[in-house]
């Protein structure tokens, strides 16, 4: 049964945002993929609301050899062909310029900021510049070296410097510390903006609203209701043309730390006292220090890594990892996770929470499912069905986004017999919104100075620790049967097991 609209929901959800204030942005990587798939579509996108600046523009840097022109075609090539005409294109794109230069060397910033210079002249853009780090790893600290060498990072009379660190934050716990170092050693942590496309998805940030905006939910979700949690993170991609990257990293360290941990802590955090950046994050770095790090012997009854072989998604047949371009042949890599965590505070303990994620599954498909307890006496016991009767609230975060809530209800009929009802919400129905990339409000929160959305160095840390005494023991013990699970399948039958042992069984998707 789906909840019934409001009356007038066009001026209920009439957006009232204003644009940010003047800037320009810095796209280090600027001619990658990352670039054009989401940032200039997503840069575009808040051109339409009216979110951008008037004085606003656009500087990509890397080493590849185009044209000012080249380089504005390269970039745009993701938005739809009508968006390319009109006034709102001749607006935007004649705010996107390029600026050709090898990271590592000092002239490559001298010209920036000769270029950043002219641009304030042109633009007026006002001498506040967001930097975004779109590029390997490597880069990183050496990037913000240069800025602070140059001086492009410096904020004084009035204006702002901004860095966007993208993922992945380190490869490990001490990796992740010595890169904050780095950075802190340049910047100020509010100048930092780690950033996770986990939380520009609507339904992760609507996490906070559906936890603290209602009363009926809250008061259940602790121990004494709720059975268990479920997160799942299916994908039927597999390593595309990452292989050689991916096969040097893994489903660990490419999904756990960061995009998992995000929907944990918001999951599990407690009320923060306000809306206010440091409020929220605080009691999400709180959550994730409280999950308990496992002891080296706890990790193989608590972790279950696999590899996929091959196998078919849908009508297509899909390769075994090891047959992917860039993939050692004999790799050992995982593309799949599933773990049992314990969070060890007030209103988790005892409650686990159960974690899937991996690569060429059977469907594209993520969610949090709350499982809440049986009723205390089961009057229901000797009729047809009551088995099945659980409460669970889903939260569907892709491809679908939206709620569902699961009750128990009579089948109609002269013998009682219970049946499962949902309740549900789709957000594309329900508030019609157009699917957006999910980067517009993270840049949009960076150009107004509001990191809510972005991971503070405690909580790139939390994540890490809990994920690096894992990492050790995997790395000691070798897989025992890669591949273990078909391209196609819900991963490996030891994930089953994981939850098996515990009377427990993975929602049906
Ligand atoms: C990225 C990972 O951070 O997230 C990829 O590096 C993964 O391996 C991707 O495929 C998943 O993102 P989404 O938004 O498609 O769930």
């Amino acid at each position: 049964m789906a909840i019934a609209a409001v009356a007038n929901l066009e001026e209920e959800f009439s957006p009232t945002d204003k644009p940010a204030g003047p800037c320009a942005l810095v796209i280090f990587g600027g001619a990658g993929d990352l670039t054009k798939r989401k940032l200039l579509p997503a840069l575009y996108n808040l051109s339409k609301e009216h979110l951008l600046p008037e004085n606003f523009a656009v500087v990509g840097v890397s080493v590849d050899d185009l044209s000012q022109d080249g380089f504005l075609q390269h970039v745009t090539q993701f938005l739809d062909d009508p968006d390319r005409a009109g006034d709102r294109w001749d607006w935007f794109s004649q705010r996107i310029q390029y600026e050709r230069g090898d990271f590592a060397n000092d002239n490559t910033y001298q010209c920036l900021q000769q270029r950043l210079a002219a641009v304030d002249e042109n633009f007026g853009t006002g001498s506040n510049y967001l930097f975004y780090l779109a590029t390997a790893p490597k880069f990183f600290a050496e990037i913000v070296e240069h800025l602070g060498k140059s001086g492009l990072s410096r904020e004084e009379n009035g204006h702002w410097r901004r860095v966007i660190i993208e993922k992945p934050f380190g490869h490990d716990l001490e990796s992740a510390k010595s890169l904050n170092r780095d950075l802190q050693s340049v910047l100020n942590e509010d100048q930092i903006y780690r950033i996770d496309h986990y939380l520009g998805k609507e339904t992760v940030q609507n996490l906070l609203v559906f936890r603290f905006s209602n009363s009926i939910f809250e008061p259940l979700w602790n121990d004494r209701y709720i059975d268990h949690v479920q997160i799942t993170n299916a994908e039927t991609v597999g390593v595309e043309r990452r292989g050689g990257y991916f096969d040097n990293v893994g489903t660990m360290r490419d999904m756990v730390p960061n995009h998992i941990m995000q929907l944990i802590s918001l999951t599990a955090m407690e009320p923060p006292a306000s809306f206010k950046s440091e409020a929220v994050r605080d009691e999400q770095a709180k959550v994730l220090h409280a999950i308990k790090p496992f002891h080296s012997d706890e990790v193989l009854m608590n972790t279950v890594r696999g590899q996929y072989g091959e196998g078919r998604i849908g009508d297509n047949s899909a390769p075994a990892y090891r047959s992917e371009p860039g993939v050692a042949p004999d790799s050992r890599t995982e593309t799949f996770v599933a773990l049992k965590l314990a969070i060890d505070n007030w209103r988790w303990a005892g409650i686990p929470f159960y974690i899937r994620t991996g690569k060429r599954l059977a469907e594209r498909h993520t969610e949090i499912t709350i499982q809440f307890k049986k009723t205390p006496l089961q009057i229901f016991q000797d009729t047809v069905g009551h088995k099945l009767r659980t409460n669970q609230l889903v939260i569907q975060i892709q491809p679908e986004e939206g709620m569902m809530l699961s009750f128990g209800a009579k089948i109609p009929g002269s013998t009682v017999r219970v049946g499962s009802v949902n309740m549900s919400c789709e957000y594309a129905k329900y508030f019609k919104a157009e699917p957006k990339t999910g980067y517009e409000i993270l840049l949009y929160d960076c150009m107004i100075g509001d990191p809510t959305l972005f991971q503070r160095a405690d909580m790139v840390e939390a994540g890490w620790s809990v994920v690096d005494p894992v990492l050790d023991v995997w790395r000691a013990v070798s897989p025992r049967k890669f591949p273990n699970y078909g391209a196609g399948s819900w991963g490996p039958k030891e994930a089953d097991d994981l939850l098996a042992r515990d009377g427990r069984k993975w929602r049906t998707i």
